[in-house]
């Protein structure tokens, strides 16, 4: 670590440890209610669980990437961040409105919009706070002594996320309006601005895990945002099929969102041919996993489950099912669950001077993590094509499907445990590194550099 105020990146990913657990006692929760022992239904019903499941973990991430960016941009544009007490206001202010938002949902104070259910009156409160965030990064860029791509990319990817966040709250009382541009902020976040955000962190950690020359990596990065714009803008039109939108969107929207997986194919083989040219020899292994299997694994949850259900003719039957949720548990997992894990694994041995990297427990969180998201997207999978069949080419009411369904929910909370217990494994090693100190030195590729440049 270069400059004392990074330190704060600790206390953003500390924030993401606390709320990815409780959004995976929500999972629970729903998992035991789709497999019929719904007894918490009194206080917890299905749909504030959902709401706080979905908003934990977009709450979550959104603190990494803060964090990350709290970490990497003074990093990059050597020059401490430009207002350090701004960022702790703003991570608390953050926590404040997430923890109201997430106790309204349980007294039915929400939208009903999935993934946009905060109340109005805190989504004013999440823009002011993300306002600060950005005018805080966007001034250390400014004011720093050297304007990376790495570091233009992440900060352009932070700014449109925040910009994106408005077309949500577009005031109508038209539901196909309301839909379409709630697709706005939710499809052109994770299918377009994430993506420049995640282009971003990759570079960075692929640069200082592989040792690889900055201009390789970084013209990788161009023509990754390249295929992200272009195929991801229009490719909103593969949710705007049966919404009450023109028809012309089956068109666009098919023939762009079948590009995507393009740009999600590129960064697979970016973080796989680098981590092969740069030799494997950085002394924190375990973030390079977690930095080329975020690679590999988005490809596999958004780009190849994506392809699978967003032609017109394939979305008429899964549309809504739980072919939906299969999709969305890898491609997030894959994306950006992966994308935060990597970049703390990354930051922590540097922001407490520990290096508690390869540890049994590092490890197994990695894998036990990977094989049990695997495990709940087949079985996600496997009840979201049997409720295609049932439900839209048997025609069987609904609710009769979802007592169909059950037996999957049993396999799907024995792949969750498994899953559970690498984040438990994760958070231990979390909390062994203990807190976090100033002026450390960053472990550099053996092999690649000779020494620590002084600073
Ligand atoms: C203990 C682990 C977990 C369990 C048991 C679990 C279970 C569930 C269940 C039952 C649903 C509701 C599906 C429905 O609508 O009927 C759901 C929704 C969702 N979960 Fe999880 N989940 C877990 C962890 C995660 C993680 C780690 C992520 C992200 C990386 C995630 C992302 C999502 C998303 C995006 C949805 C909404 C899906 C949709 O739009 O259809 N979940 N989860
Ligand atoms: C990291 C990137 C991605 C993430 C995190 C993600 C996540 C999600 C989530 C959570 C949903 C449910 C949204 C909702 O109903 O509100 C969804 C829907 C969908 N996604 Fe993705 N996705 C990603 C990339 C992709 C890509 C690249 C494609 C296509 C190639 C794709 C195709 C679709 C389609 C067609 C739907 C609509 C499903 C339906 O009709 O119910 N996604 N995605
Ligand atoms: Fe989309």
């Amino acid at each position: 670590m270069k400059y004392e105020s990074q330190k704060v990146a600790y206390w953003f990913f500390a924030t993401c440890m606390l709320l990815l657990s409780l959004q995976l006692v929500y999972g629970f929760i729903m998992a035991f209610a789709h497999a019929g022992y719904d007894v918490l239904h009194p206080w917890v019903p299905f749909n504030a669980a959902r709401a706080s499941h979905n908003n934990l973990l977009v709450m979550w991430l959104l603190a990494g990437f803060m964090g990350a960016a709290y970490y990497i941009i003074p990093d990059e544009c050597e020059r401490p961040l430009y207002w350090p007490k701004l960022a702790y206001v703003q991570l608390i202010a953050f926590v404040i409105v997430g923890v109201t938002a997430i106790i309204g949902f349980h007294f039915n104070w929400w939208e009903g919009r999935k993934f946009l259910e905060i109340p109005r009156p805190l989504d004013y409160l999440v823009v002011v706070d993300v306002l600060l965030f950005v005018v805080n990064i966007g001034m250390t860029v400014w004011k720093g002594s050297k304007m990376t791509t790495t570091s233009i990319v992440l900060f352009f990817g932070l700014l449109m996320a925040a910009v994106l966040y408005l077309p949500g709250m577009i005031p109508t009382d038209h539901q196909t309006h309301d839909a379409f541009w709630r697709w706005w902020v939710v499809h052109l976040w994770v299918e377009g601005v994430w993506e420049l955000i995640m282009g971003g962190i990759l570079a960075y950690l692929l640069i200082r895990l592989t040792g690889v020359d900055r201009e390789i990596v970084e013209k990788w990065l161009y023509v990754i945002v390249g295929f992200t714009f272009l195929s991801g803008i229009l490719g909103t039109g593969h949710h705007y099929y049966f919404i009450g939108t023109p028809n012309y969107w089956l068109w666009i929207g098919g023939i762009f969102s079948a590009l995507e997986p393009l740009a999600f194919l590129g960064m697979a083989i970016y973080g796989l041919a680098l981590a092969r040219k740069g030799g494997r020899n950085h002394p924190n292994r375990i973030a390079l996993f977690w930095t080329v299997g975020c690679c590999v694994m988005s490809f596999v949850g958004a780009g190849f489950l994506g392809m699978a259900h967003t032609l017109p003719q394939v979305n008429l039957y899964t549309h809504g099912t739980l072919v939906t949720a299969m999709h969305g548990h890898m491609a997030f997992w894959g994306a950006y669950a992966m994308l935060v894990l990597a970049i703390m694994t990354y930051a922590l041995p540097q922001l407490t001077g520990r290096k508690l990297f390869d540890t049994p427990s590092a490890i197994y969180a990695f894998w036990s993590t990977n094989i049990g998201m695997t495990a709940m997207t087949v079985a996600f999978g496997i009840a979201g094509v049997a409720q295609v069949y049932l439900e839209r080419r048997a025609g069987m009411e609904f609710l009769d499907v979802q007592r169909e369904l059950q037996v999957h929910f049993i396999g799907l909370i024995l792949a969750a445990t498994l899953f559970t217990s690498g984040i438990i494994a994760f958070i231990y090693n979390f909390i062994r590194y203990g807190w976090p100190v100033g002026d450390v030195e960053e472990p550099v590729p053996t092999g690649l550099r000779a020494a620590v440049p002084a600073e």
